[in-house]
């Protein structure tokens, strides 16, 4: 494979991973990306651009200077809870940007994308696993932003034959197996790094949120997939679209669930010591279970998690939290 690819969001988790995995697939990968979110350090496999997506003449110069084959859409907001309170940012960022790129697109001839959508587009679950076909009701505003993405790629494949991959991630987990990159977000929210700083004494005791779900042990089921799976799982779908696949959505989670309680039992097995944890209530918004149905990747791109089972997934998150804490001691 080769030929070269626009990244948007490529200074960000799932971004750079892939930057990585298109590169040792043969890519050109162009990294865009305000770093608004992102980091220029993560940028380690073609040039950065710096801009922002909603800026129409920054995207007209990036375009005409690299001639991309496609886009990999992954420059968002991303906060649930952020985007509760400050929604008409999310719109502006994620919805209008994302048509100020397609927009682009369409007038630039290129004619293929994958974007990176969401479980959050599905709200609440009325039957599990969730497959693609599932009824979409986002129940946050960064949910109903995605899904208006996913909208949109709908109506401008026959328009303009502008053919799309809308991958939705369940719980990306997880760290570069090789320890060159990693997740680093400002504030952190998610389970896992807020696991592992507890147990290293960098990040406060972990507030358990909700111990009275109607699960197993009464905590948060979720579908956690490693980071590298995802990359993985965005040179296929660039494949698929490359080989003439028509546009379609597909999740991307294992099919299997783990609750906030296995998680900590795992973040203390592989740090070898407590997670400082209390039991608090329910945070707003989060349904009791997410787990995936992933056959669909799985018989399209003919994708499947590799290093998703939890040991990975938590000793590479581990890893790659140990080493930054070394770089930034004093
Ligand atoms: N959790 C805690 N304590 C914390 C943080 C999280 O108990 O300090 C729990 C949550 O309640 C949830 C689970 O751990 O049950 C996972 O929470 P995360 O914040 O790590 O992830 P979410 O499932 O909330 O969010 C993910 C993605 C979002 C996506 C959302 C869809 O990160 O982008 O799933 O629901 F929108």
């Amino acid at each position: 494979m080769s030929g070269t690819v626009l990244v948007t969001g490529g200074a960000g988790y799932v971004g750079s991973h892939t930057a990585k995995a298109l590169a040792a697939a043969g890519y050109r990968a162009i990294t865009l990306d305000n770093l608004s979110r992102g980091f220029a350090h993560a940028v380690q496999w073609g040039p950065l651009e710096r801009g922002d997506i909603l800026d129409r003449d920054f995207l007209d110069a990036v375009m005409t200077r690299w001639r991309p084959q496609a886009v990999l859409h992954f420059a968002a907001l991303a906060y649930v809870g952020e985007s509760v309170s400050d929604p008409a940012r999310y719109w502006r960022n994620n919805v209008v940007g994302s048509l100020t790129l397609l927009e682009a697109m369409r007038d630039h001839g290129v004619g293929r994308i994958v974007f990176s959508s969401t479980c959050a587009t599905y709200g609440l679950p009325v039957r599990l696993p969730l497959a693609e076909d599932h009824p979409q009701a986002p129940i946050s505003p960064y949910g109903a932003t995605k899904l208006a993405v996913e909208r949109m790629l709908a109506d401008l494949d026959p328009a303009h034959g502008l053919r799309s991959v809308a991958l939705r991630y369940f719980n990306a987990a997880g760290a570069d197996p090789a320890g060159e990159l990693g997740e680093n977000h400002e504030p952190e929210t998610h389970l896992i790094p807020l696991a592992i700083g507890a147990a290293l004494g960098t990040a406060p005791r972990l507030k358990i949120f909700g111990t009275d779900y109607p699960t197993a042990d009464g905590t948060c089921i979720r579908d956690y997939i490693h980071v590298t799976d995802l990359a993985a799982a965005h040179v296929a779908a660039l494949g698929y679209l490359e080989a003439g696949g028509a546009s379609t959505a597909c999740n991307l989670g294992t099919g299997a669930g783990l609750s906030v309680r296995q998680i900590v039992t795992e973040v203390a097995n592989v740090a070898g010591r407590p997670v400082p944890a209390d039991e608090g209530p329910r945070r707003a918004g989060d349904p009791p279970e997410l787990v995936a149905d992933p056959a669909r990747a799985r018989q399209l791109l003919g994708w499947t998690p590799r290093c998703s089972d939890v040991a990975s997934v938590i000793s590479t998150a581990y890893a790659w939290s140990t080493r930054q804490r070394l770089r930034n001691a004093p």
